[in-house]
């Protein structure tokens, strides 16, 4: 069994004030960071595939930051907070509990940049961190955890992107993280998020088709739990904790019809790998483009490698 090493306490809440945030410094750090296409000095946490997230001040971080993408103007802007506060209360009331998030902006709404805020979790506290120390039992209950966690919240409804990535463990009790996408639908099954907004992060070329036809499929996957649950299965493989491949396939058996097996979840995996591996190739391609031709900054860091 594994409790926390000699010295090391379980993660508990950490305070969090969004509004005692230095907003301009940390901006101003990060637009930095843009220019030089590398994160200049800042505690990189994790490189989505669509934003940034970031601890600040850089040396002892209070905070988490997320870069959003442009909103057009201040009506999508608040269009989009409106959503995310529905989102964090709907997951609340299905029994998930999301981390304190706040959306603050620098200078005018929907002209300058937009950041998700969370309190800073120490690296022990995310759930791959977490498996890759735990006991057999300890790890079984918290992989059960997620998976019902999971399976409370996702209908066609309510979307979630259950990755063991995107889940922590303060207090005891698990804590979903991955919020900056909302994702809600109507009852005729729309997607009530703007993904006009998701498709900043695809090369210009490819951004009109994305949205049109791509996006709406991209986000269908998260509103089924089947789904969701191979793909929590399927991402173990690429955090290297395959052995915990088997226990989420057991703890969710009563939950999944037809039930998965080892087989589909590395099916599931190896073409998951090379649709973002595309992507990433692409990305690649177009900051070279705007880069090197456009002679502009990129509007954001990748990683400088992607392993998949
Ligand atoms: N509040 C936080 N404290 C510490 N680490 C965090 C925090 N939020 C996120 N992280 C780390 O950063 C990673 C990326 O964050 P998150 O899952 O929110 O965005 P993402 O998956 O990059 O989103 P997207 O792909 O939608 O852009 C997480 O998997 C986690 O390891
Ligand atoms: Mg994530």
């Amino acid at each position: 069994v594994s409790s926390p090493a000699p010295g090391e306490r379980p993660a508990a809440s950490p305070p969090f004030d969004p509004d005692a945030v230095d907003l301009a410094g940390l901006d101003h750090a990060y637009r930095r960071s843009l220019r030089l296409g590398r994160p200049a000095g800042l505690p990189v946490v994790g490189y989505g595939e669509i934003s940034l997230a970031f601890g600040w001040p850089p040396d002892a971080p209070t905070v988490v930051a997320k870069s959003l993408p442009t909103f057009p103007d201040a009506g999508r802007l608040r269009a989009y907070v409106g959503l995310l506060e529905e989102y964090l209360a709907t997951l609340a009331d299905r029994g998930v509990e999301p981390l304190p998030t706040a959306v603050r902006w620098v200078g005018a709404p929907g002209r300058g940049r937009t950041y998700a805020l969370q309190p800073w979790l120490p690296a022990a506290a995310i759930v791959p961190a977490v498996l890759a120390r735990a006991g057999r039992d300890e790890g079984e209950a918290l992989l059960a955890d997620i998976v019902a966690a999971v399976c409370r919240a996702v209908d066609p409804v309510v979307g979630l992107d259950g990755q063991a990535s995107n889940w922590a463990v303060l207090d005891g009790r698990l804590r979903y993280l991955d919020v900056s996408t909302p994702m809600l639908r109507d009852s005729a099954g729309r997607d009530r998020l703007d993904v006009d907004l998701l498709v900043e992060a695809v090369p210009w070329l490819l951004r009109r088709p994305v949205a049109r036809f791509v996006a709406p499929s991209i986000l269908s996957p998260y509103h089924d739990r089947r789904q969701v649950v191979l793909d929590l299965a399927g991402n173990l493989l690429r955090e290297r904790l395959a052995a915990w491949i088997p226990v989420v396939l057991q703890v969710a058996e009563p939950h999944v019809d037809p039930p998965l097996g080892a087989a589909e979840v590395a099916r599931y995996y190896r073409g998951n790998a090379r649709l973002w591996s595309a992507v990433q190739r692409l990305r690649r391609a177009d900051r070279w483009w705007q880069r090197t031709i456009r002679r502009r900054p990129y509007p954001s860091l990748l990683p400088e490698q992607y392993a998949r």
